[in-house]
């Protein structure tokens, strides 16, 4: 009996002890959830000034141009109106072959995410015997984005209001 007693007495102090101590891992787990969330919005709101979705610098911009001249303008042509501006929404030529499309604006590149832009100039066009090879041997992704945030700059005002906010 006086060991029963004694058990039963360990036991609730047993029971006390882990109802006090449940409380701290609570609000550790609070603390833990706050964190993560004020951790996921900084994430989500500061963006590095390498990434296509931030302003552009004045640099990047002025290095972007002289990329554009060097690497791209023989097709996509000055001020990037494509190869042919009566279709800036490129197409294909009489061959088959495709025509270089407009990327100030009037063509449809606008309508692509900046992933997708990016991914295209590095990568090559996914579009099969395209010319649009990729340029990952030739421009540093941080030269890529600059050759980006130039043609993103040629955009009328409303398109690029327009692509920032795309989901
Ligand atoms: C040899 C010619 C050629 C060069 C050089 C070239 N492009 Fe292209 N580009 C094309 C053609 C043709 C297309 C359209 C067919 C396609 O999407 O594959 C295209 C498509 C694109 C697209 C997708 C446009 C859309 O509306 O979907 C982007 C963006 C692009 N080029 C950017 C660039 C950039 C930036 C450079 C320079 C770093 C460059 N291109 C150099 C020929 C070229």
């Amino acid at each position: 009996m006086k060991k029963n007693q004694k058990s039963k007495s360990g036991k609730q102090q047993n029971s006390g002890q882990t109802k006090s101590k449940k409380k701290e891992p609570l609000w550790m787990w609070l603390g833990l959830g706050i964190s993560i969330v004020i951790g996921i919005t900084a994430y989500l709101y500061y963006q590095p000034p390498e990434t296509l979705s931030a302003s552009a610098t004045p640099e990047q911009v002025a290095l972007g141009e002289k990329l554009f001249a060097e690497n791209c303008l023989s097709c996509h042509g000055q001020g990037a109106r494509g190869e042919n501006p009566a279709q800036s929404r490129g197409g294909q030529k009489a061959d088959g072959s495709y025509l270089a499309p407009a990327l100030n604006g009037t063509g449809h590149a606008w309508h692509h995410p900046n992933e997708m832009l990016f991914s295209t100039v590095k990568d090559g066009s996914i579009a099969k015997g395209s010319t649009m090879i990729g340029f990952s041997d030739r421009l540093s992704d941080a030269e890529i984005v600059a050759v980006l945030q130039y043609v993103k700059s040629l955009w009328p005002d409303e398109i690029q209001v327009r692509h920032a906010m795309r989901p």
